[in-house]
Order: C-alpha cells, then structure tokens, then sequence
C-alpha cells in the first residue's frame, strides 16, 4: 500500500534532484563504500551476494557497491531515483517509502545511509521502519544504518551553508538549525543561479528525528537483531549502526 509520503504531497527531494550532486561534491562515495565492504567483512561471518540501499538518492553508493552485489535501490523520490538509474546501470530501482515498504525480497545486506532514516522523525515510525528492514533481512544478513544527528551533536540555533559555484552555476543553500521536541526542523533557502536562466529561489523544510543511541539501540535488538553502535569518525561524522540478526 502507497504510504501518504508517496499519495500526498511530492517527495521533498524531487525539488533538489537535479542539484543534489553538485551540492554533496565533496563526498567520497568510494572510500565510504570501500569502508561499508570492510565492516561487512568484519560483521558477517556469511558470503553476501545481494544488497538493498535504502533511500539511495541519485544512487552514488549503489555506482560502487554495484560491483560487489547484485543490487537494489529504493526511494521516495522518482526524480532521484532517474538519476540514480543513470549512475548506477544494472541496478534495480523502485519508488518505495521505507516506513512501510514491502518488495517481496530479501536481501543479505541493507545500507541506509547519510542520515536518510532521520526522515522517520519519530520513534514509532523508526521503529516500523527498522521493523521493515529486519523483514527485508536474510538469515546471517547485515543492516548498515548511518543516522542523523542526536540531540547531543545537534548544533542548534547555529546557521548552516551549503555552496556549490563553477562558472556556469551558482547555489547556495542556507538554514539554521531548528529544534522542535525530539525533531530537528531545517527551513532550507535555496538561491540558484544558472547561465542564461532566470535567478530561482525556493525553500524547503526538512524534518528528522533527533534519536537517542541507546534508545535506538534498544529498538534494534527488540526487534531481534543483534546491535552496535560505531563512533563518528571522519568519514561518517554522524556514527553507523550495524545490525545482525540473533
Ligand atoms: C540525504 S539523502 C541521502 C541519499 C543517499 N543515501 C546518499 O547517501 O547520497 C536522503 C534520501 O532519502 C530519501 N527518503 C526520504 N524519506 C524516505 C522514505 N521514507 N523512504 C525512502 N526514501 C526516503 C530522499 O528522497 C533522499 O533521496
């Protein structure tokens, strides 16, 4: 069943498909990648053949883990999910809400990275949808989540900046870092200036849950899942969880 995400309203991303590139240059999907294949080795004792990137936007990861695994990419976003199919050839995509996704597969190995489940913005919705990747899990599987901020890292009340500039193309993106409970609210403007195109300007509001570790670490090994928690380092600022079933 198609959630409200998909019914309701166009998925946030499809307003920055086109620029999310540009604007998350400066990320080295390869070395990440190279890392996920190492904890994977490290984690799961098991040979892995298939894997499934959750909210896999314009499928960076997937261009990588694509030689490693038969894969699949699941989003909200169809506009993300057309540029994933260009960066990621061979691989499967499908328009899907992680909250109450179900593909009729299961997979050795489901990565959720840069912070996408942070979109569950509450517990009980985190829960379902960590509910969801067990369901998605094969035996000996591994869950490889990296999180949105806590409410321990979350700077609030800062503003934020994102720039991208070549000569052709200008975009800037700026926010403060609002808090509301345990959701963190990010009042994005965008200013994007192109050659020859008229000057845009839009805004978008992004809300993620603010998760306590140890909370969500319960969540993870109520559900039945074996679970741990990885300390920020400097490629994935915001921690990874890593998950096998008991
Ligand atoms: C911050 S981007 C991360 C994209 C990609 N994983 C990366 O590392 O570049 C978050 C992505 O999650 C997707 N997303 C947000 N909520 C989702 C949901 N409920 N189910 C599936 N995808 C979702 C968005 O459309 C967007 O492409």
């Amino acid at each position: 069943m198609m959630s409200n995400l998909l019914k309701n309203k166009q998925p946030l991303f499809d307003n920055i498909a086109i620029y999310y590139d540009l604007l998350y240059d400066y990320k080295n999907y390869k070395l990440e990648v190279l890392n996920i294949l190492d904890l994977i080795k490290q984690f799961r004792k098991a040979s892995t053949n298939t894997l499934l990137d959750v909210g896999c936007g314009p499928g960076r990861h997937l261009q990588f883990f694509r030689k490693h695994f038969n894969c699949m990419g699941i989003d909200v976003s169809s506009k993300m999910l057309k540029i994933a199919k260009k960066n990621a050839q061979g691989v499967i995509f499908q328009k899907a809400d992680m909250t109450n996704m179900n593909l009729h597969k299961k997979f050795d190995v489901i990565t959720c990275l840069f912070s996408t489940i942070g979109y569950t913005s509450n517990y009980t919705m985190l829960k379902n949808t960590w509910q969801n990747f067990y369901n998605h899990l094969n035996e000996d599987g591994i869950i490889i989540v990296e999180p949105w901020f806590n409410k321990e890292t979350y700077k609030i009340g800062y503003p934020y900046m994102k720039t991208y500039e070549s000569e052709e193309v200008k975009i800037a993106r700026v926010n403060i870092f609002e808090c509301r409970k345990n959701v963190s609210i990010l009042d994005c403007q965008y200013l994007i200036g192109i050659k020859n195109k008229k000057l845009k300007v839009f805004r978008d509001m992004h809300e993620l849950g603010l998760f306590d570790i140890n909370k969500t670490l319960k969540i993870i090994t109520n559900i039945g899942l074996t679970a741990l928690y990885l300390e920020p380092n400097s490629l994935f600022e915001r921690g990874i969880y890593i998950a096998v079933k008991k």
